[in-house]
């Protein structure tokens, strides 16, 4: 699929469907009243025939409409006009997209861009048409089988175009087209990763998967090993993979291509390939999800790829902590005390808190060895925080406010969202351990707060940083599909990084 920014008349399209929409009663947006007018009234009879109301999400083909170059025009319902928010802006587009593939059209032109939202421009409509259009084409069909695979029906969909009202508006949709575009590959392998099972995404799978991204341009990878860990002191991350066979792996990235000097901003991932709880096993019930328990690190693989694709002008770093986390005899039991790097004991009491005793070590590593500008970690660390916030935003904790609006507004912009939860001093008190530093699970008040205690360890370990952590584990899968989230919140933040930098 290749995808255009144009700006052109609707009805003169020598294009195979022109898209166009409708808003609620029947009332037409300025782009199908044109059409409605070259046609000779085509659109309005439709409308009056019943056939197309305007509803949010609606869609009807119509072919060889007197008047316009196009083989079809479709008419795309928009819901209320003036409830036409972002949101109806992007299911409008999405549910356009999908009948767009089941027509036989080989090209379009989709004019539903043209729609003005308050507070966006040209750039963000197109930036979200592109993201919405490959969200639905998305597929992931890896683990199918060959005859599967040669029946998965075949689009004829190859060029669309999103077009933009004037001229002027080109570099803004031009720009908003490269940075989806970005995002949009960066995100699918997010999600590409987080679908594929645990017995294929294993840690090894993931450092080899890093690796490829080195094999291009601009981006430099190494492979911590379990005695390289140990070296180092790693013993909170090492009990995690005590119990597997497969060996953990620190993944360690780097992309430098801003100032020289300049300090990098270090995002840090929990990639647990498999979570079965440890000796504290789960229970049967949806366990398969767990494979997704490395979205987090997929997430930071997804980001170092849009950026390297978008060859932004900024020092990066990313470590991907990869483990799997299975119950056996050699595992780490519950009531074992670990030391990590920082010198910090640990208590561990639930093995099934493990996300927390990768992503301990991995923040010291990235706070010794990279002095960051600011690190931001991204997990899948709680079942709490689902419980919390539900599946719209993941939830945000920062030790600094300025990084915590930051991620905020990005998230706003971009429609990855976050919200924020406190980090208050009180908490510290909750992992208190009777024989080691401190547990690593609530010693008091039971499950109360769950996700702001899984945030409250790790900021034991990054008192010394700039430090926000994102705890996705309602957002990284929905149902039993991976999303590709935060890489759109990710990129958006350095985007905006990127832009101030140039500023000054
Ligand atoms: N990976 C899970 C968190 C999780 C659970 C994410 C369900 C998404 C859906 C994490 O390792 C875990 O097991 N956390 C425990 C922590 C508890 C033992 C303090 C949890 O949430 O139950
Ligand atoms: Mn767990
Ligand atoms: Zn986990």
């Amino acid at each position: 699929m290749e995808y255009f920014v144009k700006s052109g008349n609707p009805e003169k399209q020598r294009v195979a469907c022109v898209i166009v929409g409708i808003f609620e009663r029947r009332s037409p947006t300025t782009m199908a009243e044109i059409i409605d007018r070259a046609s000779g009234g085509a659109v309005g009879s439709v409308m009056r025939r019943g056939d197309m109301d305007g509803k949010l999400g609606q869609s009807l083909v119509l072919h060889n409409v007197p008047g316009t170059f196009a083989d079809r025009v479709m008419l795309v319902g928009l819901g209320r006009e003036r409830g036409f928010d972002e949101a109806a802006f992007r299911k409008a587009i999405a549910a356009s997209s999908s009948a767009l593939r089941n027509t036989g059209s080989i090209d379009a032109v989709n004019f539903l861009t043209h729609q003005e939202i308050k507070g966006r421009d040209f750039r963000w409509n197109v930036l979200q048409a592109l993201l919405a259009t490959q969200a639905e084409y998305y597929r992931f069909d890896a683990c199918r089988g060959e005859q599967a695979r040669e029946d998965l029906p075949s689009y004829k969909l190859e060029r669309l175009t999103f077009d933009v009202p004037r001229r002027s508006d080109l570099p803004a949709g031009e720009a908003g087209m490269r940075d989806a575009l970005a995002i949009g590959v960066g995100q699918a392998l997010a999600k590409d990763l987080g679908n594929l099972p645990g017995n294929l995404c294993t840690p090894t799978y993931l450092a080899e998967t890093a690796q490829a991204l080195a094999s291009r341009k601009g981006v430099k990878v190494r492979v911590l090993e379990e005695a390289d860990m140990q070296q180092l002191g790693m013993g909170s991350l090492l009990s995690v993979s005590a119990g597997s066979r497969q060996p953990a792996k620190l993944i360690v990235l780097e992309y430098l291509n801003g100032p020289k000097g300049e300090k990098p901003v270090a995002l840090v991932g929990k990639g647990l390939t498999f979570d079965a709880g440890g000796i504290s096993i789960k229970p049967a019930a949806q366990m398969d999800e767990m494979k997704f328990d490395m979205c987090g690190g997929a997430a930071v693989l997804g980001t170092f790829k849009a950026v390297q694709e978008l060859e932004l002008p900024i020092n990066l770093v990313g470590v991907v902590a990869a483990s799997e986390n299975l119950p056996d005899g050699q595992a780490v039991k519950p009531g074992d005390v670990v030391t990590s790097m920082a010198g910090i004991t640990i208590e561990v009491l639930n093995t099934d808190a493990e996300g927390r005793l990768i992503l301990a070590d991995a923040l010291t590593y990235v706070e010794r060895e990279f002095d960051p500008a600011v690190c931001i970690d991204m997990a899948t660390l709680t079942g709490a925080c689902v419980v919390a916030l539900g599946g719209y935003p993941s939830g945000l904790f920062a030790n600094n406010a300025g990084l915590a609006r930051a991620l905020t507004q990005a998230g706003e912009q971009i429609g990855d969202r976050v919200w924020e939860l406190p980090l208050w001093p009180e908490y510290d008190d909750h992992i208190k351990s009777e024989c080691a530093d401190i547990a690593n699970i609530a010693t008091k008040n039971g499950r109360e707060g769950g996700a702001i205690i899984g945030a409250t360890f790790l900021h034991r370990f990054t008192r010394k940083m700039k430090w926000a952590h994102l705890d996705i584990a309602g957002t990284a899968w929905i149902g039993k599909k991976a999303t590709g989230r935060p890489v759109p919140l990710l990129v958006q933040y350095l985007l905006n990084l990127a832009a101030r930098q140039s500023e000054d």
